[in-house]
């Protein structure tokens, strides 16, 4: 067999449901297409028909920021742009550092000092970021980037963005184009909330484009020490141990709440041991590492389903990001099986028990 390779990347797979012109570059690090993979034991304890994992983490830089992060990306370089600048709780920073390096843009990125994991700064500091650590939190870090993109030439790269919403929300097309249809519901963690407002922009105009008979219920779930949106006021101290999802002041706070609304779902809060539990629970019986923020979607529908909200059906569930992203907490939080032995098979033997 010969014949050219599938186009591969976000931009060259969905074009048509894209804002891109002839003029916007075709960038690609080979995002998208992500593996959708039915759970092996999870969606017995809940008691659905199918639980299935959208699996952002194996995006190329590890979490689902980088669906959106090409398309902003593609389209800073065609209005003439030669920065990228974002706030970020790690994600974003790791994301758009890459595509800067792939582009030749320079990428400034401001992070809450102290509070971003390991991995993903390891990841900036790689792609030859500018790294500015803020003393204060992301939100006054997105307040501050915001300022200076209103008053510098740079592109602001945050979800606040409308190209990253684009971008972010085709994983909604791939999974009604996997399933056939939109799922019954889907669970999403919350943090600054333009994942959820991305999903759900996919999956209405899907709906539109007869690409799905329905819409999903949207389940959003916030750490509870993070919760502006479930309390209905914004958190001035917000604290999780997801630290992805450390947000007290969401800046797509209206576009959560109308995913929600309209779709008849809900966004609730988990705490942090039901997030270190869904965590932990993910990577024994599923087989799947990921960050903590990323569990707080499955943390959430083990909650719903313990107080009889969970309607059964088919129900998809995003794993946002890596468990490589944040090494600490999980050597923090599971105390790793391990032994000593000496270099010889008696030893080894008896080391693992056989
Ligand atoms: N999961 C992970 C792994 C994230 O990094 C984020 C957000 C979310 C979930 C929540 O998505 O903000 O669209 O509601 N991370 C941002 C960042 C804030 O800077 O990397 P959201």
């Amino acid at each position: 067999m010969s014949g050219a390779p599938r186009p591969r990347g976000v931009l060259a797979r969905w074009e048509a449901v894209l804002p891109l012109t002839p003029r916007t570059p075709r960038i690609t690090l080979g995002e998208g297409d992500t593996p959708l993979v039915r759970s092996a034991a999870i969606e017995r304890e809940l008691g659905l028909d199918e639980l299935w994992f959208k699996l952002e983490s194996c995006n190329p830089t590890g979490s689902f920021k980088d669906r959106g992060m090409v398309v902003a990306a593609a389209r800073a370089i065609e209005r003439g742009a030669e920065s990228l600048l974002c706030a970020s709780t790690g994600n974003t920073s790791a994301s758009a550092a890459a595509y800067a390096a792939r582009c030749g843009l320079r990428a400034g990125i401001l992070v809450p000092r102290g509070r971003v994991a390991a991995g993903k700064l390891a990841q900036a500091a790689a792609f030859g970021a500018r790294i500015v650590e803020i003393e204060g939190g992301f939100d006054d870090a997105l307040r501050l980037a915001r300022e200076l993109a209103a008053n510098r030439p740079v592109a602001l790269v945050n979800s606040v963005n409308p190209d990253r919403i684009e971008g972010q929300k085709t994983a909604a097309f791939e999974i009604c184009e996997e399933l056939g249809d939109a799922p019954d519901a889907l669970a999403i963690p919350v943090g600054n909330a333009g994942n959820v407002t991305a999903y759900w922009k996919g999956f209405r105009e899907c709906a539109e484009l007869d690409r799905a008979s329905r819409h999903p219920r949207m389940l959003g779930f916030q750490a509870a020490g993070a919760a502006p949106i479930v309390r209905g006021a914004p958190v001035a101290e917000p604290r999780t141990v997801a630290t992805a999802i450390r947000i007290g002041n969401p800046a797509s706070w209206r576009g959560a709440t109308d995913a929600r609304d309209e779709s008849g779902g809900a966004i609730e809060a988990v705490s942090d041991e039901e997030i270190l539990d869904a965590w932990r629970l993910l990577a024994r019986a599923e087989g799947l590492f990921v960050e903590p923020a990323s569990a707080a979607g499955v943390a959430g529908l083990r909650k719903l389903a313990r107080e009889g909200g969970l309607r059964g059906g088919r129900v998809v569930a995003v794993l946002t990001g890596s468990g490589l992203k944040d090494p600490e907490t999980a050597r923090e939080h599971c105390a790793p099986d391990m032994a000593a032995a000496p270099a010889t098979l008696e030893g080894v033997e008896r080391a693992l028990g056989l």
